[in-house]
């Protein structure tokens, strides 16, 4: 169904995010049927510019993409003429005071107004803040208005729980939309419908058929531009308390009672609350940070960490976390999650690995190999998919196993769009529904669960461990493992599915 009418405000329209994300997404709306003809975009941003100007821009930009729009085409028109521009500077009233006269221009067509804040993070409480001096988070009889927050949400527990409070002051929770774009992926979406929509998984989804759990998320890519901003923040900060605590979320939450927004938050974040809190002490064995070192990634030569641009040279900042995580709840008590996720890896995959417990050996106890427990493996990104490893007798009169694999991938079965996965959640913002945006106390339940490791670090209790770009990490990470007797999935790039 169309989403209702609204004013889409992006803070930051000349940004990096605005241009690489938010217009494909929008454009990828816009030709799915979705967006109403009253729907209309506003870009704010400081630079003085016309708003054929601010077209022009947007258009060029979005030329250069990888997999560019077709700009020439009906939808990008359809989309361009509906594109206007605000100038000013995010901290001076003045620029609120011309945002709301654009909204009563619009008011015959709608009063609906989403504020998009794809700005520093400095900004996010200001520009709030100066929404709601300015009159504009008020709604309306039968109008709504949303302000979306981006990533990072805060450093630490102490600065997310500031920047909620500003926030809360000028809003309601209902209206406050904070981004985490996992949630926008299909295939983490999807947990839900394997888990609670099937009869054969869940009964053995715990403790005493699971063994333990890998939730990874690798990339192949390094900084790149973004040194200045990775270098004071890190891949613990960066990916843990949001994106890979969303993925264990999904992966241990009990079954909400609906499908509505808090039923579903309330789970997962209950989850979230229960993860161990390490002491700063334990945070040594059970968090290993690695940081990458000249190698090849694909073939490619990928510069020190420490030479990239905007980065210190003599920088602590981790690029790769591995973390030991326990779920104090009744289900999960005293299964292993280990979390991981780092950049100028092996390979880019994002993935959850379920290991079962091993068949009691009676029958098999003469193989000359031990066998393999079951693994279920859901691929979140690439080859979406959920696979299955189990033993199958090798044909043959003796009697020998091998692992084999049952595989579903998305791919075979579905014609998916083209999805950024923002598409998903710039649609529920427009539409009210904020089941797939993270709650005030699900952040901060997931700032509380790393505070510890962050002290240990503040202490320099946590060293810095290297890796060669292009490997799986520092060999610290498979230690860990190894003394809980397990292995990391393998990272190479050819592992068989
Ligand atoms: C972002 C992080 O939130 O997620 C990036 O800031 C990271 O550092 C990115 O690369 C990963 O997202 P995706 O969708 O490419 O897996």
């Amino acid at each position: 169904a169309p989403a209702p009418a609204s004013t889409f405000f992006i803070f930051g329209a000349s940004g990096d995010l605005t241009k690489r994300l938010l217009l494909p997404s929008l454009y990828n709306l816009a030709h799915e049927g979705v967006l109403v003809d009253d729907f209309a975009i506003v870009g704010v941003d400081h630079v003085e510019r016309s708003e054929e100007d601010y077209r022009a821009f947007l258009t060029d930009a979005v030329r250069e993409l990888p997999g560019s729009l077709d700009t020439e085409g009906e939808t990008w028109r359809w989309l361009i003429s509906r594109i206007f521009y605000v100038a000013g500077d995010f901290e001076d009233p003045a620029t609120y005071g011309r945002i709301r006269e654009r909204l009563e221009q619009r008011r015959a067509q709608t009063g609906n107004a989403v504020f998009y804040l794809a700005v520093a993070p400095r900004f996010f409480a200001t520009i709030a803040e100066q929404l709601g001096a300015a009159g504009l988070l008020k709604e309306g009889e039968g109008s709504f208005r949303h302000v979306v927050v981006e990533k990072p949400f805060g450093s630490d527990m102490p600065s997310a729980k500031a920047l909620n409070r500003r926030l809360l002051a000028v809003a309601d929770e209902r209206q406050i939309y904070r981004i985490d774009h996992f949630l926008g992926k299909e295939t983490v979406q999807n947990m839900m419908a394997l888990r609670f929509g099937n009869g054969i998984f869940e009964p053995i989804w715990s403790k005493e058929y699971i063994d333990h759990v890998q939730i990874t998320a690798a990339e192949t890519v390094t900084v790149e531009q973004r040194g200045g901003f990775y270098d004071a923040t890190g891949a613990l900060r960066d990916m843990v308390p949001n994106h890979m605590f969303q993925l264990l979320a999904m992966t241990a939450m009990e079954p909400p009672n609906s499908f509505d927004a808090d039923a579903v938050r309330s789970e997962k974040t209950k989850v979230i609350e229960a993860i161990r809190h390490m002491r700063p002490s334990e945070a040594i064995g059970a968090a290993v940070r690695g940081q990458y070192r000249a190698g090849f990634v694909n073939g490619e030569a990928v510069k020190d960490y420490r030479d990239e641009k905007d980065v210190h040279p003599e920088s602590r900042t981790e690029t790769y976390v591995a973390l030991k995580c326990f779920v104090d709840s009744w289900r999960w008590n005293g299964v292993p999650f280990y979390v991981r996720t780092g950049k100028a890896l092996a390979v880019r995959r994002t993935e959850i690995a379920i290991q079962f417990k091993r068949a009691p050996g009676v029958l098999f106890r003469h193989l000359p190999t031990a066998l393999k427990p079951n693994l279920m493996v859901i691929h979140v990104q690439p080859d979406e998919g959920v696979s299955l490893r189990f033993a199958a007798k090798v044909p043959g009169r003796k009697v020998r196993l091998s692992d084999v694999e049952m595989s579903f991938k998305y791919a075979d079965y579905f014609k998916a769009a083209p999805s950024t996965g923002y598409e998903t959640l710039i649609y529920d913002c427009l539409c009210g529904d904020p089941t797939l945006f993270q709650r005030a106390d699900t952040i901060e339940a997931g700032w509380e669960a790393v505070e510890p490791i962050l002290e240990a670090v503040g202490g320099g209790e946590n060293e810095v461990q290297f890796y060669s770009a292009g490997s799986s990490g520092p060999a610290m990470s498979d230690v860990m493992l190894a003394q809980d007797g397990f292995q990391w999935l393998p990272l190479e790039r050819d592992r068989p599915r």
